[in-house]
């Protein structure tokens, strides 16, 4: 008894101080992170990666509204909801600001598989699955507006309207 007790305290405070780093690493000035242009309705930093833009009411970018539906429509049943992670996959909002972006999108791509031991963990590869691929930068992107803690848990409640060069883009992708 008591010594389950020392090991939930332990392992409470470890939640807490991990909590506590990730607050203090995040900043939205980080380069990997910031803004630094837009083109047709998607936002992207100063080396070209995607990124996320939310303005001070709230209104999210629309490829961050895009993204939460895609996420919740083909990752979350491994991933858990709202990129929170699961007992089976990692938690992804963590992975959308660590991983390096190229690094994500390969993951996504080409899957990844660990075998281990103690466990045998799949991510599939969705490199032939247009509703993945033609929406993973809206995946990537939502994932990091969540990982930064820019954006809440849950449906974001106000969003910028879609472009019309995205809708064509999306119609091209799609094969529509
Ligand atoms: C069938 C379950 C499953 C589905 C569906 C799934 N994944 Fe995964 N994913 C995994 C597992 C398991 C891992 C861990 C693999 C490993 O240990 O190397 C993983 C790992 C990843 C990683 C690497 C994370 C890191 O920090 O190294 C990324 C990125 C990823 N998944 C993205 C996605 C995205 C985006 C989607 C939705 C399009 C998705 N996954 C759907 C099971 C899944």
């Amino acid at each position: 008894m008591t010594r389950t007790l020392t090991l939930l305290a332990v392992s409470a405070l470890a939640i807490a101080a991990s909590g506590l780093h990730a607050a203090e690493e995040i900043s939205m000035d980080d380069p990997n992170i910031a803004a630094a242009y837009e083109e047709d309705g998607r936002y992207f930093t100063d080396d070209g990666v995607p990124t996320f833009n939310i303005a001070e009411d709230g209104t999210v970018d629309w490829p961050t509204f895009s993204g939460f539906r895609r996420y919740h429509a083909e990752c979350h049943v491994c991933h858990g909801p709202d990129g929170e992670g699961s007992t089976y996959a990692p938690a992804l909002k963590k992975s959308a600001v660590t991983l390096d972006y190229y690094d994500f999108v390969d993951v996504v791509t080409n899957g990844r598989k660990k075998v281990g031991a103690a466990e045998n963990s799949v991510m599939p590869a969705f490199g032939t699955n247009p509703n993945v691929m033609c929406y993973l930068d809206d995946i990537y992107t939502y994932l990091k507006a969540h990982g930064s803690g820019a954006i809440d848990r849950g449906r974001p409640a106000k969003k910028e309207r879609k472009s019309d060069v995205f809708a064509e883009n999306e119609n091209a992708c799609m094969g529509s």
